[in-house]
């Protein structure tokens, strides 16, 4: 893992307190997962849960952090001994070209699993430099599956049937980056998922849709999928400048209480300079206040696990 300077941008206090969680993360990742570990203390290995977590991050709304979220809430899990797969499900291919996984011309991709039927495992790539995590890429094909899988059977159910053939290891989470919209894709998700994540960006508009997407998830929750839930609100892009970020936040919090993940994810200009080098932000810069941000996002997510 290189170790990048701090951020020019960070206040002395950040600086200082960040310079403390690098050297702590830095000796975490060398950790190794032992099967069965549930203790997480000391922070090196977190616990794993008993059964595969299989987390849908889904929001319709475009650019509100489902992919940074999804990567980065996936990379530092796969650093405290969590073996991790990304499924992305965006056309777009984000997450695939965040995780440095080949997603252009012929290369096998989730389309192929969803339509075609290959299995999952002929698709699965190895992350490079991550030896625990691994990503289901998505290329451009994969547009098209909102309007082939209507015809198909059982079409709202083909990728949790592609995920539940696919035992190929054992995973502790799987987590799935849902393209923004409702539709057949994110349909496939939430039927595949046992819980929802919404990434919810702290700006005016934040709330607009959300009853929307909640009333999918209580149909599919009723009709497909009955232990779907709600376990995961994550704030992205807080501004701690602007008053509206803090009253966004706090609107959120009254309205979700302890569903709101107490980390909140600040703006910062390395989450979005990750993906160009094909890193999560964990490895681009380690000591930056997003990769602080999401390795506590992803402690709390992981330590919920025992809970439920
Ligand atoms: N906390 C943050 N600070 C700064 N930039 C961010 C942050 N989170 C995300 N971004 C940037 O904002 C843009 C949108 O983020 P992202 O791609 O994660 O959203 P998304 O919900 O997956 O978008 P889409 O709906 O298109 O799939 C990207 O350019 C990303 O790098
Ligand atoms: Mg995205």
């Amino acid at each position: 893992m290189t170790q990048t300077p701090l951020n020019p941008g960070d206040s002395p206090l950040v600086r200082e307190a960040l310079s403390s969680v690098v050297s702590r993360e830095t000796s975490a990742t060398q950790t190794a997962a032992q099967p069965g570990e549930t203790s997480g203390d000391g922070d090196g290995t977190w616990p794993r849960p008993s059964e595969t977590r299989v987390i849908a991050v889904a929001n319709q709304k475009g650019g509100v952090g489902k992919t940074t979220t999804s990567v980065n809430i996936a990379a530092a899990l796969s650093m405290h001994g969590q073996r991790v797969l990304v499924v992305d499900l965006d056309p777009q291919g984000n997450a695939s070209t965040a995780l440095a996984t080949e997603h252009r011309g012929d290369v096998p991709d989730v389309y192929q699993v969803l339509v075609d039927d290959l299995p999952m495992a002929d698709i699965v790539k190895q992350v490079p430099e991550m030896p625990n995590l691994y990503c289901a890429p998505a290329t451009i094909d994969l547009a098209g599956a909102e309007i082939e899988l209507v015809s198909l059977v059982a079409r709202e159910a083909r990728l949790r049937r592609a995920l539940a053939a696919y035992e190929a290891m054992e995973l502790d989470y799987i987590i799935i980056d849902c393209p923004p919209s409702l539709g057949l894709l994110t349909v496939n998700a939430l039927v595949a998922a046992d819980e929802v994540m919404i990434p919810i960006q702290c700006e005016y508009y934040a709330l607009e849709g959300l009853g929307q997407l909640l009333r999918n998830v209580d149909l599919i929750k009723a009709h497909l999928n009955p232990t779907l839930r709600l376990s995961t609100i994550v704030l992205t892009m807080y501004d701690g400048r602007t008053r509206l970020a803090s009253q966004v936040a706090d609107e959120v919090r009254a309205h979700f209480g302890d569903t709101v993940l107490s980390t909140v994810i600040p703006r910062s200009v390395r989450l979005s300079e990750a993906p160009s080098y094909g890193q999560s932000v964990m490895t681009y810069d380690p000591g930056s206040s997003g990769a602080m941000a999401y390795m506590d996002a992803a402690r709390e997510i992981a330590h919920r696990a025992t809970v439920a």
